[in-house]
């Protein structure tokens, strides 16, 4: 029988893991389904019940459930417990293990882009909620971690948190979006975190860059649109920019990798969500 996998959100309609993930079953002649799952809050446990009592072999977890789906796990990933939440659920041996690949692929996507590594480089991230910490935890527990880490954040309070939080001692700082505005010329690689400059508020951008050097690196984890604010800016400064789509392709594929044991071709994924993107 077709084994099962998908995703769980509330919604799910417009996701492109579907398409990104049967593309890779059928590729590699797996005889498998990805499905996505909407799931009302209110229905959520009884939800999870039925899809374990189905047997699926693993899933995706999207918003609102990220943190949610974690006490129906059997085991979580050390990593996806600091971050305190899960992506990416896999059944072992008759058991739940949820990971978070967030992370991972945001790391994996932007070090494909990097000159020269991580170690030496100091990276602002903007934004202190869900995804920032995954990102923020990640690069922070890599082998060859960055140099120095700035968060910023309209609510300081938060990025303070954020730092506080980590689970080990890394070289990081909690500052306003002002300050980092003008502290720019220390930075190397800008991080946007926050949905500022997302489909339909396109206009927005999350900080201003104009003080940042020529040498760095601009990105942003949103992929609709393909060039934010942010980024069309960087680019006219100079600077270069990387889109969200790296990590939300490789997000996809290492969770493929934990459910198969095989990692997927990134390029062919990448095609169906430019594809997807370009036709809406
Ligand atoms: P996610 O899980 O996608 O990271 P989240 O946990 O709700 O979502 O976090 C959203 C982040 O975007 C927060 O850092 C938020 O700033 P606050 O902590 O001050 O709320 C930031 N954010 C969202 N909308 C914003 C806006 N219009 N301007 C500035 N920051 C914004």
């Amino acid at each position: 029988m077709s084994k099962l996998y998908g995703l769980i959100g509330y919604p799910v309609g417009h996701s492109l893991s579907p398409a990104m993930h049967n593309d890779a079953f059928q590729r590699l002649k797996i005889d498998a389904r990805y499905e996505a799952f909407a799931i009302e809050p209110t229905h959520f446990g009884e939800s999870i019940e039925q899809l374990k009592q189905r047997g699926i072999e693993g899933f995706n977890v999207t918003i609102p459930y990220k943190v949610d789906i974690m006490e129906h796990l059997d085991e979580i990933d050390p990593l996806a417990q600091s971050i305190g939440a899960v992506n990416t659920v896999v059944k072992k041996n008759g058991r739940y293990i949820g990971y978070n690949t967030d992370g991972e692929g945001y790391a994996t996507s932007l070090l494909q882009h990097l000159d020269g590594g991580l170690s030496a480089k100091n990276i602002l991230i903007i934004g202190a909620g869900g995804a920032a910490k995954a990102i923020f935890y990640t690069l922070a527990s890599h082998s060859d971690a960055p140099a120095a880490f700035f968060i910023c954040n309209r609510t300081v309070a938060k990025a303070k948190e954020l730092i506080a939080q980590l689970p080990f001692q890394i070289k990081a700082k909690a500052i306003s979006i002002q300050e980092a505005e003008q502290r720019m010329g220390e930075i190397d690689v800008v991080i946007n975190t926050t949905s500022v400059g997302m489909y339909p508020h396109v206009e927005q951008m999350p900080i201003n860059i104009d003080l940042l050097g020529s040498h760095a690196i601009v990105s942003d984890i949103i992929y609709n649109p393909l060039e934010t604010k942010l980024l069309s800016t960087a680019k006219q400064l100079g600077i270069r920019p990387h889109n969200g789509v790296g990590m939300f392709v490789l997000q996809g594929a290492l969770a493929f990798e934990k459910w198969t044991g095989i990692f997927p071709n990134q390029e062919a994924m990448e095609q169906i969500v430019l594809n997807n993107l370009i036709e809406k």
